[in-house]
């Protein structure tokens, strides 16, 4: 596909990893194979208990199991290669790998945004505006919350990957980190970027940041709300408000960091990016499943009929 671009005499990126030696990537190959099957597990298991149990059929659970299947997807787009790389002596990503790499997470990154922004404005709803939750909060809107997301997330990441895409890329190709990062391919461009990384950190960076700002304000709200109404509800509320309080924040302060400063500190860029792909992704089934004790019930019911089923004669 190199002739959709002319300026590039390159057709793979090297990436180092995240160590040179042989044990230790071995170490990390069964570490980020054991998050990698958790992820997967608890995000699974969420969307299935919240198809199948019919407890959870609220607009809350429905996103709840949306922003699972997102999680999937995100950690699914690096992080299987990730782990076999760890087992490579070469680690390579051929040029279109690593751009559609970009293109995927940065669509399932900003549809995830979107979702935890429905998500806060579901609980604005239902704590604010009580009376009003179940003709607000109908079929309808949830479908346009959904259909949004996949929206802003495929507008997010073209208006990025447009022009990263076109850049001549003729010279260094090593890229330090484990896959494929915005930031870090930009950087190896042959021509003057600065225009594009005022983009991303644009598009991304202050995107994060002002979306972060404004979901910590709507819950700073709802709680005063919550307090100031204390009602026999309020405990189970204030749980689920911390739960996505801690959700948001585990998900949108990495993202400041690295896109909003994204052109100067790499060692903590790295960092940060291998929590983005195998710690957020975790976060939603162990806050979910470990403290939400409807959650924790759907479960054991499934669980009760899956062994049902198999121990019926
Ligand atoms: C997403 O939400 C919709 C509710 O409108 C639901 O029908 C669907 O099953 C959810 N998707 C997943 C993967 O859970």
């Amino acid at each position: 596909m190199d002739f959709l671009n002319k300026n590039t005499s390159i057709s793979q990126f090297i990436l180092l990893g995240l160590s040179s030696s042989q044990k230790i990537q071995v170490l990390f190959f069964i570490i980020f194979l054991l998050v990698y099957v958790s992820i997967v597990a608890g995000n699974l298991l969420i969307v299935i208990s919240v198809i199948f149990d019919n407890h959870l059929h609220s607009p809350m659970y429905f996103l709840l199991a949306n922003l699972s299947f997102f999680d999937l997807c995100l950690s699914s787009v690096a992080t299987p290669k990730v782990i076999a790389d760890f087992l490579r002596k070469h680690k390579t990503i051929s040029f279109w790998g690593c751009m559609v790499q970009m293109f995927l997470m940065h669509f399932f990154g900003g549809g995830e945004m979107s979702l935890l922004i429905a998500m806060a404005i579901d609980r604005y709803v239902a704590i604010c505006k009580p009376l009003h939750y179940k003709s607000i909060m109908n079929h309808k809107t949830l479908i346009v919350f959904l259909l949004l997301s996949w929206v802003i997330g495929f507008v997010h990441t073209t208006s990025q990957m447009v022009f990263t895409v076109g850049l001549p890329f003729c010279g260094p190709n090593v890229i330090d980190s484990i896959f494929c990062d915005l930031p870090l391919v930009i950087k190896l461009a042959c021509t003057e970027t600065y225009i594009l990384e005022l983009l991303v950190i644009a598009d991304s960076g202050l995107l994060s940041l002002v979306c972060f700002i404004l979901l910590v304000i709507s819950y700073m709200i709802m709680f005063i709300t919550l307090v100031q109404h204390s009602s026999r509800a309020s405990s189970k509320a204030v749980s689920t408000l911390s739960a996505h309080i801690t959700v948001v924040t585990l998900f949108f302060g990495p993202a400041i960091f690295i896109y909003a400063f994204p052109f100067n500190s790499y060692s903590v860029d790295k960092f940060l990016s291998i929590f983005y792909s195998v710690i957020t992704p975790l976060l939603n089934p162990i806050i979910y499943t470990l403290r939400n004790q409807e959650m924790k019930a759907a479960i054991k019911r499934l669980s009760s009929q899956i062994t049902g089923f198999f121990l019926a004669p």
